[in-house]
């Protein structure tokens, strides 16, 4: 039986954080399991670029640190392909070929573009760029470039799929049967919460915990955390449901000991700095393992070099095979 092909990405704008490990990256560790499945995960640098073209350090630097986190928690690039995007140039040329199918109107309408317009506003003003607008266009030809994919997304992501597949439709119905629509995977990863209770952990807000973070930085970081601003002394009566702290003990402190913390919190006997050291001391358990990694790979960069290289090859070899046939249909197969 053929393996189903299983796409995922990230941007690699910045090191991943104690979000993406409870979201993403635990449903690829998952996934690489199930014998069924052939995962890839791109590092998308060229669409990193369309909102960071003034800054190519940063994205470059940030292709080894998210491939180094990978490989931390162990995404294994024996069961695993990891690729960087920018390599694979039949990515672009099909990117091209799709620009056909779809007009500035949909993709104005495209609800993930335009909340991200909405948040990039400081970046492009009243007007976005082309390749901005475009990148919906770049993530169909990554996913159809790799026939048969099944995309695992968060329902924020959903609209780009719908878009991906939509182009398939339109193109498939000029130049026949070639292309295979992908499928969404909705997957029921949850959304972790900033130190600060923001909805959202992210660079930009500040709130983030990363899997590369140094036990102090952890330990400075849970301190100020938000917690109940009500409670002042030791025995104030607490509410651990509004309190931070409380939060991510539930994701990395047993059910039992998080039981007694909330009750003796209410019951006004639990110190909120005790209770803080206490989820410290329990992240950087869970990040022990995880920076001993990162640091064998920080020591020997060629390794994570290489593994880059064979996955992007392997990747490569894949889409050629799909740009054959498109090109084919197409009648751009010119002195074959
Ligand atoms: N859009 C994804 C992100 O925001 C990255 C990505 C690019 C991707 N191309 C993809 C994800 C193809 C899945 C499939 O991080
Ligand atoms: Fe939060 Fe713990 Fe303080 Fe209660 S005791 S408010 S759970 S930090």
């Amino acid at each position: 039986m053929k393996k189903k092909r299983i796409l995922t990405g990230d941007r690699p704008t910045g090191r991943l954080h104690i979000g993406h490990y409870f979201g993403s990256l635990q449903k690829r560790l998952e996934l690489q399991e199930n014998e069924e499945y052939d995962p890839y995960i791109l590092i998308a640098d060229v669409q990193a670029l369309t909102d960071n073209f003034d800054n190519p350090e940063k994205v470059r630097k940030n292709v080894r640190e998210v491939a180094i986190d990978y490989l931390s928690v162990g995404i294994d690039p024996n069961k695993t392909t990891i690729y960087i995007q920018s390599m694979i140039p039949e990515a672009f040329e099909l990117t091209m070929f799709y620009s056909n199918f779809v007009t500035i109107s949909r993709l104005q309408r495209n609800p993930t573009v335009k909340t991200e317009i909405e948040q990039k506003k400081e970046i492009f003003g009243e007007s976005v760029t082309y390749g901005f607008l475009g990148y919906p266009v770049s993530q169909a030809a990554d996913i159809t470039c790799f026939e048969g994919a099944l995309v695992p997304v968060g329902e924020d992501q959903l609209p780009l799929i719908e878009q991906c597949r939509e182009i398939v439709r339109k193109f498939n119905s000029v130049y026949g049967d070639i292309l295979t629509e992908p499928q969404a995977v909705l997957s029921s990863t949850k959304r972790i919460k900033g130190l600060d209770g923001n909805d959202k952990m992210g660079k930009s807000l500040g709130n983030a915990i990363y899997l590369s973070d140094s036990e102090e930085e952890v330990t400075k970081k849970v301190m100020s955390a938000t917690t109940d601003p009500n409670r002042i002394k030791k025995d104030d009566l607490g509410n651990p449901d509004i309190c931070m702290v409380s939060y991510y003990h539930n994701l990395f402190t047993d059910k039992a000991e998080c039981e007694n913390i909330c009750r003796e919190c209410r019951e006004g006997k639990r110190g909120c700095v005790y209770c803080k050291k206490q989820l410290a001391e329990n992240i950087n358990k869970v990040l022990e393992p995880i920076r001993e990694k990162r640091a064998y790979y920080e020591a020997h960069p060629e390794i994570v070099d290489n593994i880059l290289k064979e996955g992007t090859e392997r990747a490569r070899k894949s889409a050629k095979e799909t740009m054959k046939k498109i090109k084919e249909a197409m009648m751009l197969n010119y002195f074959e």
